[in-house]
């Protein structure tokens, strides 16, 4: 039987469907797959349609009831993926953000007992039903600003209850949230306080104890670790991240964020799926992880809000012919903001992409950051339909029109979630 549209979106000046190779690498990066006076037709959950708005109105015919959307000489594109946040906490942290304004570093917040044990002091004490509230409240400002997946971390636990607990927390707001919740592992986020002066006992409590528990429970799809200069070290992240291994989780590295370490080469080496951050990552470890394919997820919000002097070097990475994408490492410490669009503009401003780059990472190489690539992340018939609609006529608004939500609608799996 012909499938019929159930909703159909028309008149936009230019579909960026992302069509083409997945990963997106190098010069390729620019080609988004741009359809000038375009429609989308959906079917139930999935992209039907895809085309000239004359094409697609010819073939795809319209179910009863169909919703017809015209934009009016918009521009539409699928909805953004964030492949890197820390979305569960119980408190905000802007004494340590004036801290840093003051001139402190986010490491001697840190090493003075701020930082990331700050955020673990709070969880350890907060309900689950507390969390669950203030996250929402952060999925659905990602949501209104066309984010229609993230990948979301444990990592303010640091003790099995607290960490089972917040990865509960994601896959309960993963069945009730519009938002796909992808769950990541972080226990070896820090030492937590009663581990500072015994720090091997708390790594054999993530090998023995920790991991086996988010495993049995299919609680999480990878683990990741802040590999860093004062925090795990390569040969302690090397450990665990082989046990995690071992466990069947795949991999994921906070890796060259403060100091060349060559973390993002270890990812590389032990075939993680991204390494993020890699602001001083080594021009050896670039080619490492062009060969391995492990994903640069770069993250010049974080960059911006901690003041760095040094964003990651995007131009090299895809020169290199490594995989980019973009995210906002939305967490209360050093990136507190739900918008992806205002990390594409840094990342035009600061890290020289084009509007296209950058669109491109935050979409279908931001799937491939979740081992979803080529199933989320395009406009393509049978994927799932998730579409933005921005309120913009040219798609190189996004980064230039800076620090404004341009979003007018976002549709997940074929339902309009934001601008009803
Ligand atoms: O990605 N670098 C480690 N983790 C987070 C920060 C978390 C926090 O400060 O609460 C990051 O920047
Ligand atoms: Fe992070």
């Amino acid at each position: 039987m012909v499938k019929k549209a159930t909703l159909l979106i028309r008149n936009a000046s230019q579909v960026v469907t992302m069509q083409g190779p997945v990963p997106r690498l190098g010069p390729d990066l620019n080609d988004i797959g741009l359809i000038e006076n375009g429609a989308v037709a959906v079917a139930g959950d999935e992209i039907l349609a895809v085309g000239p708005c004359d094409e697609v109105e010819g073939k795809a015919p319209l179910a009863e009831g169909c919703t017809v959307i015209d934009v009016k000489g918009r521009v539409v594109t699928p909805g953004l993926i964030d492949p890197h946040t820390h979305p569960v906490f119980a408190r905000t942290r802007e004494q340590e953000f004036e801290m840093r304004t003051l001139g402190k570093s986010y490491m001697e917040i840190a090493q003075a007992g701020g930082g990331i044990r700050n955020s673990v002091r709070a969880l350890r004490e907060t309900p689950a039903s507390k969390l669950k509230e203030g996250t929402v409240r952060r999925l659905d400002r990602l949501l209104g600003h066309g984010v229609t997946t993230i990948e979301a971390k444990s990592g303010y636990g640091l003790s099995t209850e607290s960490e089972l607990k917040m990865l509960e927390v994601i896959q309960d707001l993963n069945l009730m949230h519009a938002i796909d919740l992808v769950p990541t592992f972080l226990g070896a986020h820090e030492i937590p306080d009663e581990y500072q002066v015994k720090r091997e006992n708390y790594i054999e409590l993530l090998i023995n104890e920790m991991i086996p528990a988010v495993t049995k429970d299919n609680l999480a799809e990878f683990s990741d670790i802040f590999c860093e200069e004062g925090v795990y070290t390569n040969e302690e992240s090397r450990r665990i991240q082989q046990a995690a291994k071992d466990a069947g989780l795949k991999l994921k590295f906070h890796a060259d964020e403060l100091a060349s370490t060559g973390g993002a080469g270890l990812a590389a080496e032990m075939g993680a799926v991204s390494a993020d951050h890699i602001v001083y990552v080594s021009d050896d470890d670039i080619k490492a992880l062009a060969r391995s394919g492990t994903v640069a997820v770069l993250l010049p919000g974080t960059t911006f809000s901690l003041r760095g002097k040094q964003y990651a070097p995007a131009r090299k990475l895809i020169e290199a012919g490594a995989v980019v994408s973009l995210s906002t490492d939305c967490n209360p410490g050093s990136s507190y903001t739900e918008s992806l669009p205002f990390v594409i503009s840094l990342a035009a401003l600061q890290m020289r992409l084009t509007a296209a780059e950058a669109i491109a990472a935050t979409t279908v190489n931001a799937a491939c950051a979740i081992d979803r690539g080529g199933k989320i992340g395009q406009l393509v018939s049978g994927l799932p339909a998730d579409i933005v609609i921005w309120d913009m006529e040219d798609y190189r608004e996004l980064p230039y029109h800076y620090a404004v939500n341009l979003v007018s609608k976002v549709i997940k799996n074929g339902k309009v979630v934001v601008g009803k």
